[in-house]
């Protein structure tokens, strides 16, 4: 639900779940900036909040077990419900911990910042990072309520406001021309409101309906992959290298990249790159890699859980604008040529 009244919102979440107990997570940074606001409406006491420390680093096991213990200590039961307030890592981790806890609790996203508005706080994608890999453990579990509050937006820093435009840019790409202009003519300097909303509004319509038809991902909600093989590829090397890329920003260079295999391997118009391409100059700026990086990037792309061969690595990519193809096996020597032109913009 999209609101600028999260009383009512967090009201009408909570109204539609039996439930013995509520409990909030948030991360170290919602405590102190959206905290506040929930508490407004669910007055909880201290004892039922509680607090991760935030960013994907943390986005683990041991993250996973605070959350299993505390709810072990509150007496958590399955008619308990569980309220993430946070971003993609809170709502991931926080709908995994409430998933399994018991077989399974209720739990709902209230989403804090533009990527998790457009991307993490719909479809179910619950789990953590393990064995270096990202997302590599977890299930699906839908949340019973998603509250996209567009208040929290006015606050959010350029970075990540950029890093959820990425994923607007994707939704677009796979949708249709139509969406991509609407898109690319939004003045990113403005961030003009009005504008801002309606265009969030029909990205989270792409992603629903994608994931309404196919929840568990078994052909079409691979479409919403693209971007992802090379760019979670960049944003595991960033985070190994202790500089975390935003991901949103690795998506973006993984789109951009990507695009370029898609022109090579399926005719998609090179207009698409170029019309992309002030973003990256203006605003996400060049990737601090370089080609040397290649292999190991290729290595991680082997480890995707998204591959369905030992040999080669598994892509959706686009024919054309409104037509993403999935499972394209890709060599790599492909991939490699796709890096080298990414890294040489
Ligand atoms: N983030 C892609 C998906 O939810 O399927």
């Amino acid at each position: 639900m999209l609101t600028h009244d999260l009383d009512m919102a967090l009201r009408d979440a909570v109204a539609l779940i039996p439930t013995d107990q509520i409990f909030v997570l948030t991360d170290s940074n919602t405590r102190v900036h959206c905290l506040p606001l929930v508490q407004t409406t669910l007055r909880l006491p201290e004892q039922q909040v509680f607090t991760i420390e935030a960013g994907d680093a943390n986005k683990t096991l041991n993250t996973v077990e605070q959350i299993w213990r505390f709810l072990f200590s509150m007496h958590a039961t399955r008619r308990s419900v569980l309220i993430n307030v946070g971003g993609g890592m809170v709502e991931d981790i926080g709908g995994f911990a409430a998933s399994t806890y018991m077989r399974g609790m209720s739990y709902v996203n209230v989403s804090t910042t533009l990527l998790s508005d457009i991307d993490a706080a719909y479809g179910g994608k619950t789990g953590f990072n393990y064995n270096g890999l990202k997302n590599s453990i977890g299930l699906f579990a839908q949340p019973k309520s998603v509250i996209i509050c567009l208040d929290f937006l006015k606050t959010l820093p350029a970075e990540q406001f950029l890093s959820g435009f990425a994923e607007m840019l994707k939704h677009a790409l796979i949708s249709s021309p139509l969406e991509l202009n609407r898109l690319l003519e939004y003045d990113l300097n403005s961030r003009d409101t009005n504008e801002l909303e309606t265009l969030i509004q029909r990205s989270i319509v792409v992603k629903s309906y994608i994931v309404e038809q196919d929840p568990e991902e078994a052909g079409m909600r691979k479409t919403l992959n693209l971007g992802h093989t090379i760019g979670h590829a960049l944003e595991q090397m960033s985070i190994k290298q202790g500089r975390p890329m935003p991901h949103g920003y690795a998506v973006f260079y993984g789109l951009l990249a990507e695009m370029y295999m898609s022109v090579r391997l399926l005719g998609l118009s090179d207009n698409v790159i170029r019309e992309c391409l002030p973003l990256l100059y203006d605003y996400y700026g060049k990737p601090e890699c370089s080609c040397k990086q290649v292999s190991e990037l290729i290595d991680l792309m082997h480890h995707d859980k998204k591959n369905t061969t030992t040999d080669k690595v598994n892509f959706t990519l686009l024919q054309a604008v409104g037509n993403a193809r999935i499972n394209q096996q890709c060599d790599d020597k492909t991939i490699t040529e796709a890096l080298d032109w990414l890294f040489s913009l």
